[in-house]
């Protein structure tokens, strides 16, 4: 198939575009820079240069696939992530670019859109499971971005169209926000929001990149996609190992906890989420966990 990914240049994006090529499929990654060519030539496939808040520029980018995929998103990095300002690019991203791209999709006649969204809009369901049905914990102001972006995805499968929403785990592998965690547990820093015995739903990059194949499968709706869900204790051990101490990573005193804001609270949810209708519908399984030993440099 002939695919465009925009975001192609991001950590999500790059494990998109190599998994698709690995599978045959004809990829233009999507970029707003000429320095953003190389990064997509060099995961095979073709670069094309447009502004993602443009819908006419992507129509014309998107002209001739079957479908668009989009992995963008611009998350803060650790505790800068406590400012809400640090949202600002992620969120106009989400507001607007995703919105852009959805209707620029259907302008071009691309079939299917696949978009990535995250787990992270279910409330905190303690040890119960949560399924792609639980409602959506989304009345604060800051995720209007979010929802905004479904719901230009649900417009696009109108008129026969395909949409896939992929509700990812929290990602963890060999990318900036969990190389982040790893120098701080070294360091003998806090890092892990939450309660030891709260539920987190992990998932790698490089699983990520293949959910992305996977979802060419999948009928229009929105999927879970993670690892089997582990307590943070076992996170906090997993990352501890994977760092090279002793011990595990540290959890962030009740007193820092409780002033991080929205942003960050969502980090404290307990999130025991089931992949089971995407990994029914498509196949798709999990194949890096986080005691799969070096799995920070996968
Ligand atoms: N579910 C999750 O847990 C989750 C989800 C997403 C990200 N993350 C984490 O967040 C960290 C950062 O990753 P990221 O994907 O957010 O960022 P990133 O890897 O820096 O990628 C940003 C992408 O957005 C594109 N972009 C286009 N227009 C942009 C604009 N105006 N401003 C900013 N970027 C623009 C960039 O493309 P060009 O520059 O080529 O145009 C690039 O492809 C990673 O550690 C990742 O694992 C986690």
């Amino acid at each position: 198939m002939r695919i465009a990914v925009t975001g192609a240049t991001g950590v999500l994006g790059q494990e998109a575009v190599a998994a698709l090529v690995a599978e045959g499929h004809e990829v233009t990654g999507v970029t707003r820079r000429e320095r953003g060519v190389p990064v997509i030539e060099g995961r095979g496939a073709s670069a094309v240069v447009a502004d993602v808040f443009d819908a006419a520029d992507l129509e014309q980018a998107f002209r001739g696939h079957d479908v668009v995929i989009n992995a963008l998103a611009k998350l803060p990095i650790g505790m800068a992530a406590m400012r809400p300002l640090a949202w600002r690019e992620d969120d106009r991203l989400h507001l607007e670019a995703s919105v852009a791209i959805a209707e620029a999709a259907a302008r071009a006649g691309a079939g299917r859109l696949v978009q990535e969204s995250t787990i992270f809009l279910y409330p905190d369901n303690g040890s119960d499971w949560i399924g792609e049905d639980e409602p959506l914990s989304v009345r604060n102001q800051a995720f209007r971005p979010r929802v905004r972006e479904m719901r230009a995805a649900v417009d696009f499968a109108q008129g026969g169209r395909t949409a896939v929403i992929l509700r990812l785990g929290q990602l963890f592998g060999r990318d900036p926000q969990t190389t982040h965690a790893l120098k701080a547990t070294r360091e003998g820093q806090a890092i892990l929001l939450g309660k030891p015995e709260n539920y987190v739903t992990l998932l790698h990059h490089r699983d990520a990149g293949r959910a992305f194949v996977a979802a060419l499968q999948a009928g229009s709706g929105f999927y879970n996609v993670g690892g089997e869900p582990i307590t943070r204790r076992r996170w906090a051990k997993d990352l501890g190992t994977e760092a090279g101490i002793e011990g595990s990573a540290k959890f962030f005193p009740d007193l820092t906890q409780a002033i991080v804001g929205t942003r960050l609270d969502v980090q404290r949810r307990s999130l025991r989420v089931s992949s089971l209708r995407f990994m029914s519908e498509t196949g798709w399984r999990p194949t890096i966990g986080p005691s799969t030993p070096g799995w920070s440099r996968m």
